[in-house]
């Protein structure tokens, strides 16, 4: 049987690794500025959009160096859209992957600085990379431009500015709620698969099917979100549950009810696994990646569950 947690793990290992190096040199900085950054990107994230990018990359043929770089600045990036999301002026949460807030632990100005430094830093890692790299240029800058958009006004951003236009909305309508999730969790998990397709040298038609199991990962991840922020414990997540509601949130939960939701998780793994089966490549990752991220909330491997389809 493929051992997905030995690969997981492997990959993981690699990433906090390479995260690790990037701050292995002093800074010519206020050093709080550096520890702030370093507080929310070592906290004990899951890593799942590094890790994704790097499988995919060598998935399609590729070698883990091509996507060492990059898959350090999305983790970087997802880091600081932590720390912005869970401010005061946003969904005002205290504790993030078991520890206090960065706002908590630095102060509101602070916080705010060491997400906008954390994004910088991500340009700034992948940006040397690519010139010290000019073998693989072409690739790694069209990576790069895809990541830089998922993050932007038409990715996660966007995303992120209509969740906050919806707070307190009595009539989100489905399409309104689909297009927040796809926004702002979807595109850098997209991007994730995406960029790893680009370095790993993916035929656009591979590129077709990685966006569309992206998406519908994407989309499951924030279905799953929705679900344990309902049902799950502080302790389990790291973070506040019941948030959504304290924020008057529309959620999957909220519009469709729980086991409705749950349905909704398991067709949208369901969407993931046939556009990885478009692809003619080893995909066991891929695969029990998306049932791992819907185990989460299920409870159980969304295989081991019959729907009506
Ligand atoms: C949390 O992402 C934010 C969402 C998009 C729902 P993760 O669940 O990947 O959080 P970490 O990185 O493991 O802390
Ligand atoms: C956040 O969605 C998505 C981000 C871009 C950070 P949520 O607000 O639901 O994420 P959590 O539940 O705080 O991790
Ligand atoms: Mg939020
Ligand atoms: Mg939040
Ligand atoms: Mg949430």
């Amino acid at each position: 049987m493929y051992d997905f947690d030995a690969q997981n793990k492997a990959l993981i290992q690699g990433v906090e690794a390479d995260l690790a190096a990037c701050f292995d040199h002093e800074f010519d900085t206020p050093a709080v500025i550096v520890e702030a950054m370093k507080y929310s990107l070592f906290a004990g994230g899951k890593r799942v959009r590094p890790v994704l990018m790097r499988q995919t990359a060598l998935m399609m043929g590729g070698d883990v160096d091509s996507a060492r770089a990059l898959s350090c600045a999305i983790e970087m990036i997802h880091t600081y859209s932590l720390i912005h999301d869970d401010l005061p002026a946003m969904d005002d949460d205290d504790l993030r992957r078991g520890k206090p807030t960065n706002h908590v632990v630095y102060g509101e100005s602070t916080a705010v600085l060491a997400g906008d430094a954390l994004l910088n830093f991500a340009a700034e890692t992948a940006l040397t990379d690519i010139i010290a790299h000019p073998g693989r240029m072409e690739q790694s800058v069209r990576a790069y431009a895809e990541l830089m958009k998922a993050a932007g006004i038409e990715g996660m951003i966007g995303g992120q500015v209509s969740d906050i236009q919806a707070e307190n909305a009595q009539n989100v309508s489905k399409e309104e709620l689909d297009f927040i999730h796809a926004h702002k969790t979807g595109a850098l998990i997209t991007a994730a698969v995406v960029c790893g397709g680009i370095l790993g040298g993916a035929e656009e038609e591979e590129l077709a099917c990685l966006t569309a199991y992206g998406q519908n990962l994407g989309l499951a991840f924030q279905i799953a979100d929705d679900i344990l922020d309902e049902t799950s414990t502080t302790e389990t997540l790291g973070k506040p549950v019941g948030s959504d509601e304290k924020n008057h949130k529309t959620t999957y939960v909220t519009l469709y009810g729980l086991d409705a939701s749950k349905k909704m998780l398991i067709e949208t793994y369901y969407r993931a696994e046939d556009a990885l089966r478009q692809l003619d490549r080893d995909t066991r990752f891929l695969s029990e990646m998306a049932a791992y991220v819907c185990e989460r909330a299920l409870g159980v491997s969304p295989d081991k569950i019959s729907i009506d389809k």
